[in-house]
């Protein structure tokens, strides 16, 4: 009912009746304003007039409802732990594809190799469920596709300079602008669901952190409307999942990536190896080249860019 009424307010970009809406909508008046009612304590300023309803400003909150035609697959928090470990017990529970689990602020936001993942509000912090029907060898090519979308969505619809950091950071200026973490069960040989945990800085404060952090606030010099951005982020992923072009996968990350062609530091456990980044093979892995000519297959690790 909520994202009908906003529906209509947005639609009018005027002011709509009371009685309008409340045939639209085939609803009593009074249900109407109590809707009305509980849209404003939500942050929606809904100036009410003799002629009826005019939508002045939304908040940028992430509220399911804000998603038409995802509604009913959008789990918005203000606050939990991670969204990495909810989304997961709802993907074990059957939830369908496609479900995104998003939170204002994560107390425990966590990041690939243990690291923490500051989130704080003003942030875009999310994990998504797929379920794509492939076999756990191309699992990995899921997540180059998740970021080689969100940079593709950067550059061109808010023309940030977004690059590719191998396997999956986006940076801008050797600064950090989103990560991504992915999480995997399988089911004998095939995906049972793979979560994929996004975060994004957009108009949050900037933690200090090494590498060092940006925002889309500071790149842009303005706020940016998170409901938005995710919104275009799902519609284009999700296109290019079911797309199914699992080919084209490495070469559209090769597109924006800023790793290959340079020297580079590979923190891999204990291990710390160094040389110059040849290469991504199809399945995601660093080809990295020593100084003695000699090449590794990383399949894991930070990696550090050296110059
Ligand atoms: C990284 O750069 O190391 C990955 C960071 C991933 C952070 C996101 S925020 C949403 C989701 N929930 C988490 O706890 N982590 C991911």
């Amino acid at each position: 009912m909520k994202a009908a009424i906003l529906q209509l307010l947005r639609a009018s970009n005027g002011v709509v009746s009371g009685s309008v809406v409340s045939a639209r909508l085939g609803i009593s008046r009074v249900a109407v304003w109590k809707q009305i009612r509980s849209l404003q304590a939500l942050g929606y300023d809904i100036r009410a007039g003799a002629r009826g309803y005019r939508l002045a400003a939304s908040p940028d909150v992430l509220h399911s409802w804000e998603f038409p035609g995802r509604a009913e697959r959008v789990v918005h928090l203000p606050q939990t732990g991670s969204t990495m470990d909810v989304a997961r017990e709802l993907a074990r529970k059957g939830c369908p594809d496609f479900t995104v689990v998003t939170a204002e602020r994560q107390s425990a936001g966590r990041g690939r190799l243990r690291r923490v993942w500051y989130s704080t509000a003003g942030g875009l912090y999310f994990t998504l469920v797929a379920r794509p029907e492939i076999p756990v060898a191309l699992s990995p090519r899921v997540s180059f596709l998740a970021s080689a979308t969100l940079a593709r969505l950067l550059r061109t619809g808010y023309g940030i300079a977004a690059g590719l950091k191998w396997p999956n950071d986006i940076l801008v200026g050797g600064c950090k602008l989103c990560g991504l973490l992915s999480e995997m069960e399988a089911e004998s040989e095939r995906v049972a669901f793979i979560t994929i945990g996004i975060g994004v800085n957009v108009n949050n404060r900037l933690p200090a952190v090494d590498p060092p952090a940006t925002s889309m606030k500071t790149l842009l010099g303005r706020k940016v409307n998170r409901r938005e951005l995710l919104s275009r982020f799902l519609d284009e992923f999700e296109e290019g999942l079911s797309a199914g072009d699992w080919d084209g996968v490495i070469p559209a990350w090769r597109r924006y990536q800023v790793t290959l062609g340079r020297p580079v530091r590979i923190a891999a456990g204990r291990e710390e190896l160094r040389g110059v980044a040849l290469d991504v093979d199809a399945d995601g892995a660093l080809i990295l080249q020593a100084a003695d000519g000699s090449k590794r297959r990383i399949i894991y690790g930070d990696c550090f860019l050296a110059g």
